[in-house]
This record gives C-alpha cells, structure tokens and sequence, in this order.
C-alpha cells in the first residue's frame, strides 16, 4: 500500500470508463483516503455509486470554473481532513466546433473556452492545492494530457493548443512550488475509450489505427495508467517534477507505419 493514508483528490470522473475513475480504483487499491468531484447534479447518482465501490471519504459537485464551488470544496477538505497530498486533474472540454475540421474553424470564444476549462483549471485548482499541500510537507500535483500538444492531429484543434498550455504550465507549476516539496507532473495517456474521447470527431479511427504504430503492439489500459500515476502519487518518485510522462507503448517515438 504504498500511498497509504495520503488524502487524493480526484477530478474529472463521469463513469467507469473515466481516465480518473481507473486511477482513483488503484488509489483506493493502495490506501489512499479518496475525494472526488464531479460536474453538474446529473453526474451525482453515477458519482454516489463509483463513490461507495471507491469507499471514498467525500464526494462532492464541483465545477473548476465555478469559483463558489472551488471556494466550497477546498474550504471542505481543509475543515475534513487538514491537508490533502494528491490532486489529480482530470478535467478537459472543447465546444465540437473547436474539433471539427481545421483550426481556423475556431472562434475567440471556443477558443478561449477550451483554454479556460482544460488548462487554467489546472493552474486555479492549484493554488488552492498549495497551502493544503504545505500542511502536510509536500503533495504532488499530476493532470492528464495528450500527444496532440506537440504533434498536428486531425480533428484536435484548440484541443492541441490547449494542451500544449497545459504542458507548458505544468513546468512553471514545478518551477514556482519545488521549494514547498510539491511536484506538477502530467500524463500523456494513449487513446482511451471515453466520453471525452467520443466527442473528437475520427477518433475511433484514431484508437484503431494506434497499436500497429506502437512498440506494444496493444492498447493501453486503465490499470497501465493507474500505474503511473500510483509512482507519481508516491514518494517513489520524490525527485521527479516537471515531467510529461507517455503511457503509450512507445508510439511518441515510433516511426513505424
Ligand atoms: N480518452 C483519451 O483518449 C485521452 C487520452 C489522453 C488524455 N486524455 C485526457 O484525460 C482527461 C480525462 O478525460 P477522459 O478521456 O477520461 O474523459 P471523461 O469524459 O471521462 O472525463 C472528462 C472529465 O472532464 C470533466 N469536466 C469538463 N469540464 C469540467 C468543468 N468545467 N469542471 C469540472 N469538470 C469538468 C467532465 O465532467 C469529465 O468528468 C482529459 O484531460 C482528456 O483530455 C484522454
């Protein structure tokens, strides 16, 4: 159990297929104390029930855009538990008109949506994270990003620029927060078969044509990105900070065809 007794709070779970709900499943597996959050009342029945299977210690509703429910949840965790050592942000969203067809499609306000919900929430959430995170002398801070923020996909537009963002603040992140002995890491899944995934025009197209380009050979599951983030939870990766971790067999580096 090797994030035993760690308080994680985890962001960004609609259901069972959720990026976030496989790592929140090798949390718990490893001890860890679970918050999670949700977006909007519709996900709450969903939300309740992973919830009670996760054995989590709070559930609650939570729009990172939403200023009121920030101030709400970390207002909870510091009264409930004192600290917290793990955030995990899980959370992205682009308008279909930002994916669809070229980048020149997108308007200032898409654009800027994209930009707002999938990187600064990281950013926002962050510095409510740091001082709880002082409290208990140190945490690690990791989000989820994609290959599309240093390479030119179909159909991932903003997506791509606000990724790209969202790398790049994860290394100011690191930069300003190493002293307080907290890390900002990311990790840079393959294609997964999500709600998010679904809303990206060609992506089965995408997801199928993955493996032959991959050293693996095989897709990746829940439990390989579990994994790392498990390491970056823990105190195994203690010097590690700044990082863009790939969890994708090897298709970063592969020139295969
Ligand atoms: N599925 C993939 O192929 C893949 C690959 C690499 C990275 N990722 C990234 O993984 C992360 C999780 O996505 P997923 O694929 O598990 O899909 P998902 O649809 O299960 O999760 C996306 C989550 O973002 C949340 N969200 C969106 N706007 C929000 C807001 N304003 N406030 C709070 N939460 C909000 C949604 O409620 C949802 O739970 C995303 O950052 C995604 O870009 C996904």
């Amino acid at each position: 159990m090797i994030l035993k007794d760690k308080i994680a709070l985890i962001t960004g779970i609609t259901n069972e297929n959720s990026i976030a709900y496989h790592i929140a499943k090798g949390f718990s597996r490893e001890g860890a104390k679970l918050i999670l959050t949700y977006q909007g009342s519709r996900l709450k029945e969903t939300l309740d029930k992973l919830s009670e299977n996760l054995n989590a210690e709070l559930t609650m509703e939570c729009d990172a855009t939403n200023d009121d429910h920030l101030h709400h949840l970390f207002t909870e965790i510091d009264k409930k538990f004192g600290g917290l050592d793990i955030f995990l942000h899980g959370i992205a969203f682009a308008n279909k008109n930002e994916l669809a067809g070229g980048i020149t499609n997108s308007t200032s306000e898409g654009f800027k949506l994209a930009m707002d919900v999938s990187c600064f929430t990281l950013i926002k959430m962050s510095k409510y994270c740091i001082p709880l995170m002082e409290k208990r002398g140190g945490g690690s801070i990791m989000t989820l990003t994609y290959i599309g923020s240093v390479r030119a996909l179909p159909a991932y537009n903003a997506m791509g620029c606000a990724k790209a963002a969202l790398e790049s603040s994860v290394r100011y992140l690191a930069y300003e927060v190493g002293e307080k002995n907290i890390r900002v890491n990311a990790l840079s899944p393959a294609p997964m078969r999500t709600v998010a995934a679904r809303s990206i025009p060609g992506f089965l197209d995408m997801y199928n044509n993955f493996v032959k380009n991959t050293f693996m050979k095989r897709h990746v599951d829940g439990e390989d990105i579990a994994g790392s983030a498990i390491y970056l939870g823990s105190d195994l990766s203690k010097m590690v900070t700044g990082m863009v971790i790939y969890i994708d067999g090897g298709f970063h580096c592969s020139a295969l065809m």
